[in-house]
C-alpha cells in the first residue's frame, strides 16, 4: 500500500514503492491520482486498512498510523521481503493457494504456480535473487553470533560452506578463528556477493569462493562440510544428491554438519509448511535425517541446540 506525502520530512518509502504519509492525512482523490486506481474502489481499501490499524482517518484525509509503517521499506524490520509481492518471499506465499496440490502429491506449489521451481525463478529474475539473498541475510543477523558461539568451530582448519549465500556465516566463524580457512559454493550472483562479505570481514584471504552448484563436485579435502539450511529446501532425492557431493567431496575423517531448524524439535509448524509449498522439502526429524545419511556412510554424532530456531547435527563418516 501507498499514501502520498505531504509532509517530506516524515515520509517514508512503503512496500508498494510509494511514499507514505505521517503528516494531516491525503484525500483519497489525491492518493487516486497518485496510485493511478480508482477512487471509489481506493477508499474502500483505505476503510478497511483503517478498521485493521494500518492507516487511520483525519480531517482532510487518511494517513498511514504507527503500526502501519511497519510496512514501510525503512522500517528494517524484514518484512518488506516477505511481503511485497515482487519479492522473493511475496511472490512465495501466493504459492499457497496451492497448497492442496502440495498436500495431494508431495510436491512444490511453487512450481505448480509459476511453471518452475523457486531456483530457477530466481536465476531467471535478478530482483528476486536479490530480494531472497536480502531476506536470508536478515534471518540470520541475531543468529549468527549464537552459531559461531555454540559450536566448537575450531576442531577444523578448513571449512566448505556449501550454499553458503552472501558469507555471513562463514565471514563471522573465520572472523572468531584466525586460524581456519574457508571456502564457499553458491550460484553465481550469490557467490559474488559473498566475495564482497568476505572483503568487507577482512577474511578474503582464508575464504575461497567458488560459483558453481552443489548438485556438482565441490571443492575436495576439507575436514567440514556445512549445510546451513539447505536440506530442508529439497525433498529426499535431491537432499541425497547433495549429500552424496559432500561425502564425495571430504577427508575421509571429515564431518557434514547440518544446520536447520529439526522437525519436532525446534521447526515451526507454519514454516515446515512454507518449505513443502515453496521447495517441496520439510523440517525432518531426526531419524529421518538418519535415514537421509545413512545410505552415504554418514553416523550422527551429536546434536547441538544452537539457537531457539536451529540445531547443528553433526555427522562422521565411517572409515573408508
Ligand atoms: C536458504 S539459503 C541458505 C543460505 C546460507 N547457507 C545461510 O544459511 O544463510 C539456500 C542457499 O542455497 C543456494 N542454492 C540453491 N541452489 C543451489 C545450487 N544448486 N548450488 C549451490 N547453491 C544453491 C541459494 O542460492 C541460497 O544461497
Amino acid at each position: 500500500m501507498g499514501l502520498r506525502d505531504e509532509a517530506p520530512a516524515q515520509a517514508h518509502q512503503c512496500a508498494s514503492g510509494h511514499r507514505v504519509m505521517l503528516g494531516d492525512g491525503a484525500s483519497v482523490d489525491e492518493l487516486a491520482v497518485e496510485l493511478s486506481v480508482a477512487p471509489v474502489a481506493l477508499e474502500l481499501l483505505l476503510d478497511h486498512l483503517a478498521t485493521v490499524g494500518i492507516v487511520e482517518r483525519t480531517a482532510t484525509g487518511y494517513r498511514t498510523t504507527e503500526f502501519g509503517t511497519n510496512l514501510c521499506a525503512g522500517a528494517d524490520n524484514g518484512l518488506i521481503d516477505l511481503l511485497h509481492l515482487n519479492t522473493a518471499g511475496g511472490r512465495a506465499e501466493l504459492a499457497f493457494v496451492e497448497l492442496a496440490h502440495s498436500i495431494t502429491t508431495g510436491r512444490a506449489a511453487y512450481s505448480r504456480r509459476y511453471g518452475q521451481d523457486f531456483w530457477a525463478d530466481l536465476a531467471e529474475y535478478p530482483h528476486l535473487r536479490a530480494s531472497f539473498d536480502r531476506q536470508m541475510t536478515y534471518r540470520f543477523r541475531e543468529q549468527i553470533p549464537r552459531i559461531v558461539a555454540g559450536f566448537d568451530w575450531s576442531r577444523f582448519s578448513t571449512l566448505v560452506d556449501v550454499g553458503g549465500g552472501r558469507g555471513g556465516v562463514l565471514a563471522a566463524i573465520l572472523t572468531a578463528h584466525p586460524r581456519m580457512h574457508g571456502h564457499l559454493v553458491d550460484l553465481a550472483p550469490t557467490a559474488d556477493a559473498a566475495r564482497r562479505t568476505f572483503r568487507a570481514h577482512a577474511v578474503d584471504e582464508r575464504a575461497r569462493v567458488t560459483a558453481g552448484s552443489f548438485f556438482d563436485p565441490l571443492p575436495p579435502g576439507a575436514e567440514a562440510y556445512l549445510l546451513s539450511d539447505i536440506l530442508h529446501d529439497w525433498d529426499d532425492e535431491q537432499a541425497d544428491r547433495i549429500l552424496r557431493r559432500c561425502v564425495e567431496a571430504a577427508q575421509p575423517a571429515g564431518r557434514v554438519l547440518v544446520i536447520e531448524p529439526v522437525g519436532g524439535m525446534h521447526a515451526a509448524s507454519a514454516f515446515n509448511l512454507a518449505m513443502l509449498v515453496m521447495y517441496g522439502g520439510r523440517e525432518r526429524r531426526i531419524d529421518e535425517f538418519r535415514a537421509l545419511a545413512a545410505p552415504h556412510g554418514l553416523t550422527l554424532d551429536t546434536v547441538t541446540d544452537l539457537t531457539d530456531q536451529r540445531c547443528l547435527l553433526e555427522f562422521r563418516l565411517a572409515d573408508r
